[in-house]
């Protein structure tokens, strides 16, 4: 994809449904004993697969565009080929968790890159619950037999993860008594604000010690997904990046573990407010307003991001990198060495392709600095594959000097297939 620079932004926008969330009524929904309504669920190839391997386990979902109907009372049933999870870490972690109370066996595997990607964080409270695992290397494939009867564990998560967290949440369902998570910092909530909007009691302590008490069903019921934030931030920091731009987007998840990078642009002189405050299931989601332009200064501080901050802008970090090399003294991210396990090493792709583009970058093991603010000059990019490097790079693209070519850009479709169309339907050039 070729993108030229803009002038602004200008329009007003709705998104599809949140991707985290969307993964997780999906589930929710096929294990529930009453019968379930999920409107505006993601488009995403990653939420995509998380559908297929429902159905390759016996669930039937009907499917009304962005609307998914199931019945209650269904049961999963040993899959006759492996799970294909495609480039979704979301889709194969849960579903391990999901899978360890029930009893079959199933194999998971991915694309290459999910396949190089850490097992063992899954792997290892699961089977403290009870589940036999096999991997290789502690990678996918992985070769589940899971148990009627876990056990239930408390379980201190050694880095912060929704995904694993929310894996023994789904296996502690199946587990008779008490099974708690601790967190070394919060990440996104929405399995234990779901569970709880579904019927199963989820409490968290002001210790970040998550628990239910099993055994638990859903009730089922219907919910409207609310816009994904993570899609959003895009469009939130070209508009900000781009003086004289006026962005709105209606009905957007604003979940306050996934809403950091809202305050952390605002703190860096962005012109951004919240309205119109509702909750769907617990989720709350309002209007995001963004008037372009930098307005203020920010000091050292804010301009600093690490430790407990960082779970909760973990898939805004790379975007932040490039809205950093705009920002009067630059920015720095420390304690985001999780960055190197995602899609790709985020922290690598971001630094070699703002260098690219003329910024000055430093890498640390666990972070970046990047100068600023950089004047920067269109370039060839390599996504790596990475969705959101092709799309926090497709902003930097609207602020360079000439043409920049995405390479790869395809795989925006992992989280956001109409990225590239929306985006040119607000850009003004
Ligand atoms: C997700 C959790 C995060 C995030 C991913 C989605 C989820 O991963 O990066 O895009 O839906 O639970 P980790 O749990 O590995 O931090």
């Amino acid at each position: 994809m070729k993108l030229a620079p803009a002038r602004r932004i200008n329009g007003q926008l709705r998104l599809p449904g949140d991707k985290s969330i969307s993964h997780r009524s999906a589930l929710i929904a096929a294990l529930a004993s009453g019968s379930s309504e999920i409107s505006n669920f993601s488009t995403a190839r990653d939420c995509a697969a998380t559908i297929g391997c429902l159905q390759d386990l016996g669930i039937s979902v009907e499917r009304q565009n962005r609307k998914l109907l199931f019945a209650g009372g269904q049961t999963l049933t040993q899959p006759s080929k492996p799970l294909d999870c495609g480039n979704s870490g979301t889709t194969l972690r849960i579903l391990t968790g999901v899978l360890a109370g029930h009893d079959l066996t199933a194999e998971l595997a991915g694309d290459e890159s999910l396949s190089s990607r850490p097992m063992r964080r899954v792997i290892e409270p699961l089977e403290l619950m009870g589940a036999k695992i096999q991997a290789t290397s502690g990678k996918a494939p992985l070769k589940i037999r899971g148990s009627r009867n876990l056990a239930p564990i408390t379980y201190k998560l050694p880095v912060a993860s929704a995904q694993v967290k929310s894996a023994i949440l789904f296996a502690g369902l199946n587990a008779e008594g008490r099974t708690t998570v601790i967190e070394p910092s919060r990440s996104r909530d929405h399995t234990e604000r779901l569970f709880n909007g579904f019927g199963v009691p989820v409490t968290t302590s002001a210790d970040l010690a998550v628990a239910l008490d099993g055994p638990g069903r859903f009730t089922g019921g219907s919910i409207t997904i609310p816009g994904d934030i993570s899609s959003a931030a895009y469009f939130i920091a070209a508009a900000m990046l781009l003086p004289g731009s006026q962005l709105t987007i209606e009905a957007v998840g604003l979940n306050p573990t996934r809403a950091a990078f809202l305050s952390v642009l605002s703190s860096w002189g962005g012109d951004i407010s919240t309205t119109g405050l509702q909750t769907a299931r617990n989720e709350p989601y309002g209007t995001i307003n963004v008037r372009g332009g930098i307005t203020r200064i920010a000091g050292d501080k804010e301009r600093t991001l690490r430790q407990s901050m960082i779970p909760s802008l973990i898939d805004e970090l790379p975007l932040l990198a490039v809205v950093g090399s705009q920002i009067e003294g630059g920015i720095r991210i420390h304690d985001a060495g999780e960055l190197r396990v995602k899609e790709s090493d985020r922290l690598a792709g971001t630094a070699a392709n703002l260098r690219a583009m003329g910024a000055e970058v430093e890498e640390f093991d666990d972070g970046l600095s990047v100068l600023g603010p950089a004047p920067l000059r269109g370039a060839s990019i390599d996504s790596h594959g990475d969705h959101r490097i092709a799309m926090a790079f497709s902003v930097a693209a609207l602020i360079a000097d000439g043409e920049t070519e995405i390479g790869g850009s395809e795989c925006v479709a992992i989280s956001f297939p109409e990225f590239f169309g929306l985006l040119e339907s607000l850009v003004v050039r």
